[in-house]
């Protein structure tokens, strides 16, 4: 099973794994994050940010009040609708969506609650969280280029983790937010890491990025906390590529592990890695899922993604 993601630059031959060193950051491949601005080493602020002792990147308050209200049994279509009619810019989103193909309406909508009736109460908390994230949280200044390939890819596993749950009969509206939050680890990563090595823009070094990979299980789990998540969603963050190791919410990693391998392997939200074998993975016999369902989830997946994604890019 791949074990890492694609999109990001493998470390570069004999990266040493302690301090920074000076090198030249104009050649044709490197990023940035190796500059000399700093004596830190990277392992160090790592541990720094895993033990709960550095500043993590902070859930935009929008974000945070969704989050709440979808904690909130009282919440009903048209409380959601006040809620998302206070944001112009989220009001028009939501109504794109509703009015995409994702939803198939034949009239236009134009007005909130219907929209709201349209694609259903839980997904429209989904979708604005998912558009908030989008929109919030992949500041090049902050994150750099690769910021957003993240949302693409967050987006992608999100959406995927809807089909798989459903294909594997478990409760699926929790397994979009289990998608869309599983890698975030790597954002508060890529935050620290800039932030120690004064990055301003391009993305980190293949040798940061390597341990951006290696530690953003653990990372997301500590974010998830940080956040207030639920133990679900930081369990998802903490075991996603490796499903066959937890014995807490395993249905639910193993729905997010295999949406992730399904990203990963067709090049939604990332290069294409043909590596990826989508028959042996571990969550296809901890679901059950049969070879006409990884077929369909197969064929199904890659017009959803780019359906969604300009839905939701505007
Ligand atoms: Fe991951
Ligand atoms: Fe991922």
């Amino acid at each position: 099973m791949k074990t890492g993601p694609i999109p990001f630059p493998r470390p570069s031959r004999g990266a040493p794994p302690g301090r920074f060193v000076v090198r030249d950051p104009s050649g044709p491949d490197r990023g940035e994050g190796i500059l000399n601005t700093t004596s830190v080493a990277p392992q160090d602020v790592i541990r720094k940010m895993l033990a709960g002792s550095s500043e993590l990147p902070v859930l935009p308050t929008v974000a945070t009040r969704i989050l709440e209200e979808m904690k909130n049994p009282a919440l009903n279509a048209r409380r959601m609708a006040e809620f998302v009619s206070k944001d112009p810019v989220l009001a028009t989103a939501v109504l794109r969506v509703a009015n995409s193909a994702l939803y198939g309406g034949r009239t236009e909508i134009t007005d909130l609650p219907f929209a709201m009736v349209r694609v259903g109460l839980q997904q429209v908390k989904n979708l604005v969280l998912a558009l908030v994230l989008r929109s919030r949280m992949a500041d090049p200044q902050v994150y750099g280029p690769v910021g957003n390939e993240l949302m693409d890819h967050a987006l992608a596993v999100a959406f995927a983790s809807r089909l798989v749950a459903d294909a594997a009969g478990i409760e699926s509206d929790q397994a979009f937010l289990c998608g869309l939050l599983h890698d975030f680890g790597r954002l508060a990563l890529i935050k620290a890491l800039r932030e120690s090595t004064g990055t301003k823009k391009g993305n980190l070094a293949p040798e940061l990025m390597a341990l951006v990979d290696e530690h953003h299980q653990e990372a997301g789990a500590v974010l998830a906390t940080s956040w207030r998540l639920s133990e679900l969603v930081a369990e998802v963050a903490a075991h996603h590529h490796h499903p066959e190791r937890v014995t807490a919410h395993q249905p639910m990693v193993a729905v997010v592990a295999y949406a992730n391998a399904l990203a990963h392997r067709l090049g939604l939200g990332g290069g294409e890695d043909p590596s990826v074998n989508l028959v042996s993975h571990p969550s296809v016999a901890l679901l059950g899922l049969s070879a006409d369902t990884i077929n369909d989830l197969y064929q199904h997946l890659p017009g959803l993604f780019s359906t969604a994604r300009s839905a939701m890019s505007g």
